[in-house]
């Protein structure tokens, strides 16, 4: 039997920082604006006036100091509140397809393969550019890659569902390895207007190379031990932009058409969703809590990230047991797992597991189980 295993990974971080103290300035000079330009309604109570955000709120609430951006000019603009990203002709990459040739360059190189070993390009994330030609077709072709491609999008899980696609096609024969590549800019469905949500997201690209064991060569190898994938339907996390947006001219521009969420409902519901899902897929493959040694886990929320850890082993974990990497990008959606994983892997020893758990809306939640080789 074929068995699949990650050999290489890949990073693209844009190289803009905005740190929470930037954002919460522009931010609440977009407050201070707002309430000057509706003063009468709001004295008359027509109009709400907007409350300024806080720095320290939100280190505290989500564990975030800074986050990488695409554009940083146009989202501390407090007359605009959003990246400038220039629209590109179709004869140039677009930018998604620059992120992730970028990303799985270094997962190629990881992997100490060329695009001649890879048969098929997944690009796995929330936001797609377009609605065709795929962009995982696009940025196969960029590539040089003989294959086949298709996008999918399980929004912040989309990276473990893509791995999953990955391992099927891996295993049953259909590519000998396959590129699972994740771009997200997430800025550009941020509503940077929304006090409640406005610091949660930033940006990056990864990329994994998925192969069958008997071709490995890299010096990092995880066997894939399992896959195991849940979703649960739920309108906390939502955000209506799509194709039929032109059909209704009354919903266009609202804020719906951007990322809503509520937050600390997510944070019950998921919660111990996740951990139920790491703790059952443990025993499915006869493992248990102590077998684990390390947890790659989505970055939204430090206190979520810490609670999930602490259900599954049933006492605190250490920094290095579930790395954080949230402080720095914030959360960059289906990228944020891979990101800790990209980074902080090398280090576990032969033969330990650790897994990959990836959480967001959907619901969906997606848990891989890997073993060092
Ligand atoms: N600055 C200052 N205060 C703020 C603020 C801001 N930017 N945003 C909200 N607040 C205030 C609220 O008004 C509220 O005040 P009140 O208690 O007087 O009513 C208080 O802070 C708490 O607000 P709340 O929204 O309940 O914060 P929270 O502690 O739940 O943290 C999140 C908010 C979003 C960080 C947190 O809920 C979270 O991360 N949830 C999980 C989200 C997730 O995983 N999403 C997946 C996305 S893919």
């Amino acid at each position: 039997m074929i068995k699949a295993a990650i050999s290489g990974t890949g990073l693209y971080t844009p190289p803009d920082v905005i740190s929470n103290e930037e954002l919460v300035e522009a931010f609440n000079q977009y407050v201070v604006n707002f309430n000057e330009l509706h003063a009468s309604d709001i004295t008359d109570g027509t109009v709400q006036p907007l409350d300024e955000s806080s720095a320290a709120f939100i280190e505290k609430a989500s564990g975030i100091k800074n986050r990488r951006v695409i554009n940083k000019s146009g989202v501390l603009d407090p007359t605009r509140m959003a990246p400038y990203i220039a629209e590109r002709s179709n004869d140039e990459p677009s930018i998604q397809c620059d992120m992730a040739v970028h990303a799985a360059n270094e997962a190629l190189e990881q992997a100490g393969k060329t695009v001649a070993d890879i048969d098929a390009v997944i690009i796995a994330c929330s936001n797609l550019p377009r609605a065709y030609p795929a962009l995982s077709v696009e940025v196969q072709s960029r590539l040089g890659i003989d294959g086949f491609a298709y996008d999918m999008n399980v929004a912040c899980s989309s990276a473990t569902f893509g791995i999953q696609a990955a391992v099927n096609a891996v295993e049953n024969g259909t590519a000998r390895a396959v590129l699972v590549i994740s771009p997200e800019i997430c800025t550009a469905h941020l509503n940077f207007k929304d006090r409640d949500s406005h610091f949660i997201f930033g940006d990056a690209c990864t990329a994994i190379v998925v192969e069958q064991m008997e071709t490995v060569t890299s010096q990092h190898v995880y066997e894939v031990v399992s896959t195991k994938l849940k979703t649960v339907f739920s309108n906390n996390i939502r955000n209506n932009f799509g194709f039929l947006n032109r059909c209704d001219e009354s919903g266009q521009g609202k804020p719906d058409k951007l990322f809503v969420q509520h937050g600390r409902k997510v944070f019950k519901d998921v919660v111990p969703m996740v951990a139920a899902m790491i703790s059952d897929h443990l025993k499915e493959n006869t493992l248990s809590p102590e077998n684990l040694k390390r947890m790659w886990l989505h970055q939204a929320n430090l206190s979520m990230n810490k609670l999930i850890s602490k259900k599954v082993l049933g006492r605190d974990p250490s920094s290095l047991e579930a790395p954080v990497i949230l402080d720095e990008y914030a959360n960059t959606s289906s990228a944020g797992s891979i990101i800790a994983f990209h980074k902080y892997r090398d280090d576990i020893k032969q033969g330990d597991i650790g897994v990959i758990c990836s959480f967001g809306a959907g619901y969906s939640v997606g848990s891989v189980l890997l073993r060092k080789c």
